[in-house]
């Protein structure tokens, strides 16, 4: 409904904000003003205030800001509309009456929803009738209980026409009938027949409860395998989701939501204890139902079917999101293993498996980089600035100019990073992404110690150890001058050595020379003392690393960031055994 302006001025006249707000946040009054712990950010000392003259608040610590309408909207969920009728009825105000035009057509739905509610009880009642009895047992060979039959109000359509003689016998127009997509007619014969038979009924509810809509399923192979019901005056698919109003109480209170691509995947998971979940009808998402499912959570979770076409559904999910994504609403993906729609992750996996599922749910930005990245070969520099040309025509769809720079910001790095690695000098991505390891001072001597002390065997392990960054800039020097000594002087042995650098270098590391004197090695021994050395230190720093860009990834989504933390795992597994 169109309330008037007049109307809903009178309205937030007569609201005493405070007193709405006060229900929700402890307040204190100075003078004028309230003040209290702002309820949409954490924080200790209050920085929320609030004005009863002017009737709004603002919070100086986030920014939040708004009046009693916006109040209810943001902080308690509400819709618009319900936003007004609960402070209308606070108030006592009287709703405005609808206009004659408004009125006739809330007369007209009245009529089309009791039909819809008519046929729906129809379907219910035949699924628990003898007729019903193949629908039972496929229904109950999909792991679906009389309980939750009941709960999604399931029914089925029999053969035949019965519900064109229930309809009739009920006294329904049969042109309002048809325009429901409930019944059709045979025009050569004149003949009314069932628009759904021999199908398992899925009534679709609107936010109250109402059904609007049916999706039916044939039980043997055939086309189509779901019938829907047509667009209608009460039906219209874009801008619903099916089992949302079932739903919305878990998606609100947790604020997640899980969007999955079937009736039947809805369905299991509820059963299953995932009640925040929800479906489109059939058709590609569109707009209006993100914003729908905004209006109830922040950032929804995108879990269609494990094969291509699911993949390809979410990718033009993400292509809808990308022009309205605004601060804080986005989506997640989560791409399931092929083959598994949500329905069979929890009946031939587990529950447990669909959690684990959803927990590895990736951002917007990371579904972005990747679909974007998809089939490119980044190898030359024109292909590299074609992908950054493409990179940045879609980010300029995001039309919210905060969200955009972030976008832009991620990406310049993560084309920044591919740069450098795909053109660089030409070496191999993994050696080029370990960060150089960095053993602590008393490591450090001990390594020189090995490498002056045993200088013939530095050959096959002096790549590693110039690879090596010691902070120290004396114990640097020495490594350097160690290690040119033996490239310069390649027979250099320990006396050869202790000639060269008994001055310089031998001081700094005495008592390590010492200690490695108590006891004999081989050249063998002294390889694989060394290498163990050289591995830990190597360790300790891929791990720094992979904390400090975990971190990052954390803070940016950067996918290329996301993709060596991977690399580094695998290298610390491979360097671990
Ligand atoms: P799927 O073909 O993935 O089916 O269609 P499903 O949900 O896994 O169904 P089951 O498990 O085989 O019973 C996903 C959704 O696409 C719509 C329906 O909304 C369905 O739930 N659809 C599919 C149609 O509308 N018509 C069709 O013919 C097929
Ligand atoms: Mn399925």
């Amino acid at each position: 409904m169109n309330f008037p302006p007049r109307f809903l001025d009178e309205l937030r006249d007569r609201v005493v904000l405070s007193e709405i707000v006060g229900q929700k946040v402890r307040l204190t009054k100075k003078g004028r003003e309230f003040s209290g712990l702002c309820p949409f950010h954490r924080e200790k000392t209050p920085s929320f205030t609030l004005n009863d003259d002017k009737g709004f608040y603002h919070c100086f610590g986030c920014g939040a800001h708004g009046d009693a309408f916006s109040f209810l909207m943001e902080h308690d969920k509400m819709p618009f509309t319900e936003a007004v009728e609960y402070l209308a009825a606070r108030v006592g105000l009287p709703l405005p009456k609808p206009s004659r035009q408004e009125a006739k057509k809330e007369k007209t739905r009245h009529k089309l929803s009791d039909i819809m509610e008519a046929a729906c009880v129809f379907f219910q009642k035949q699924l628990f009738s003898p007729a019903g009895e193949t629908a039972r047992t496929y229904l109950k060979g999909r792991g679906i209980t009389g309980a939750i039959a009941k709960q999604f109000r399931l029914g089925y359509a029999p053969m035949g026409s019965a519900l064109t003689a229930h309809l009739e016998k009920m006294g329904f127009d049969k042109n309002d009938c048809r325009a429901l997509g409930l019944l059709a007619l045979n025009e050569s014969q004149n003949r009314w027949h069932d628009y759904f038979y021999d199908r398992v009924m899925f009534p679709i509810l609107d936010r109250r409860r109402r059904v609007i809509g049916f999706g039916g399923r044939l039980m043997t192979k055939g086309e189509p395998k779901y019938l829907n019901s047509p667009e209608t005056e009460l039906f219209h698919k874009g801008e619903q989701l099916y089992a949302l109003s079932q739903a919305i109480e878990t998606i609100r209170k947790t604020n997640s939501a899980v969007l999955v691509e079937g009736y039947m995947d809805v369905i299991a998971l509820h059963a299953a204890g995932f009640t925040n979940a929800v479906a489109p009808l059939g058709t590609a998402l569109t707009e209006q139902q993100i914003n729908l499912l905004w209006t109830c959570c922040d950032e929804p979770t995108i879990c269609f079917d494990g094969d291509t076409a699911g993949r390809k559904a979410a990718v033009r999910a993400l292509n809808r999101a990308l022009p309205i994504l605004s601060p804080g609403k986005s989506l997640q993906f989560v791409l399931l293993p092929d083959g598994y729609d949500p329905d069979d992750m929890i009946r031939k996996k587990s529950p447990d498996a669909f959690q684990k599922a959803l927990e590895g749910a990736k951002p917007a930005t990371f579904m972005l980089w990747n679909t974007l990245m998809e089939g490119r070969r980044l190898d030359t520099p024109e292909r590299l600035a074609k992908f950054e040309t493409d990179v940045k025509e879609t980010v300029s769809k995001i039309k919210n100019k905060t969200v955009r720079s972030y976008y832009q910001k991620a990406f310049k790095n993560n084309l920044w990073q591919l740069g450098r690695q795909k053109t660089g000098k030409n070496l191999s991505f993994q050696k080029q992404s370990l960060p150089k390891p960095t053993p602590n001072a008393a490591l450090a001597r001990m390594l020189l110690a090995y490498a002056y002390r045993y200088p013939e065997t530095l050959e096959t392990i002096s790549d590693e150890l110039s690879d090596i960054h010691l902070p120290d800039p004396a114990l640097a020097t020495a490594l350097q001058q160690i290690l040119s000594l033996c490239v310069t002087a390649p027979e250099t042995d320990a006396s050869k050595m202790e000639q060269a650098l008994g001055q310089t270098v031998r001081p700094l590391i005495a008592a390590e020379i010492e200690m490695l004197d108590t006891s004999e090695r081989t050249a063998d021994d002294v390889k694989s003392e060394l290498s163990v050395l050289i591995n830990r230190t190597q360790i300790d720093a891929i791990k720094e690393d992979i904390s400090q860009k975990t971190r990052l990834w954390a803070a940016s989504g950067d996918s290329v960031l996301w993709d060596e933390i991977c690399l580094l795992k695998k290298e610390i597994e491979k360097r671990s055994c």
